[in-house]
């Protein structure tokens, strides 16, 4: 048995967490932004989520280069409950602050994975970095106009999770699929 312990495994655990937590807390707070009656929120909240879900789906397959049990990251993928805060306008802010932390801790990994030979999972954290930055980016516009009322159908590219607020029109500025990889968030 081998105790030899490969730093991009050690990370890809912690980035999954980070993006479970995350797509759970983004559907909370979609929750309470329907509760509010702010459905266009609410649905770029669950279009983040689904979002995390792709980032998580991708790390799992990278995982597969390792033979760690994977068991204790199911049970690992809650969110604290005290995140949920009082206001939609709160959480937004919570939003951006997950997304802007998630980015940073990419960047760190993206080196370690580069150093350690795994180009998946150098690639997994590049697009995971990008596209939390690009969140950030449409939570902001709520901030920034806090009575924005246009009815916005969000899409989230498949392969990287990319997310934009209009029907795409060509290629994902992301990770360069075609059109087709979008898929509309319901
Ligand atoms: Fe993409």
């Amino acid at each position: 048995m081998t105790t030899h312990t490969v730093k991009t495994e050690e990370d890809i655990l912690r980035a999954f967490q980070g993006e479970s937590r995350a797509k759970w807390t983004y559907r909370a707070f979609a929750e309470m932004a329907e509760k509010e009656g702010n459905h266009e929120v609410a649905r770029l909240f669950r279009a983040a989520a689904e979002s995390g879900d792709i980032h998580a789906h991708s790390l799992l397959r990278a995982l597969h280069e390792t033979s760690r049990a994977t068991n204790d990251l199911w049970m690992s993928g809650m969110y604290d409950p005290k995140i949920i805060r009082e206001s939609c306008a709160e959480n937004l802010r919570e939003a951006i602050e997950e997304s802007r932390e998630l980015s940073e801790m990419y960047s760190e990994m993206i080196r370690d994975a580069e150093s350690d030979g795994w180009s998946f999972a150098k690639e997994c954290f590049t697009y995971s970095a990008a596209v939390d930055q690009v969140h950030a980016g449409l939570f902001r516009k709520f901030i920034d106009n806090p009575d924005r009322k246009e009815n916005l159908d969000y899409y989230v590219c498949e392969a990287c999770g990319n997310t934009i607020d209009h029907e795409p029109s060509g290629s994902c500025e992301v990770c360069g699929s075609s059109k087709e990889a979008f898929k509309l968030v319901p």
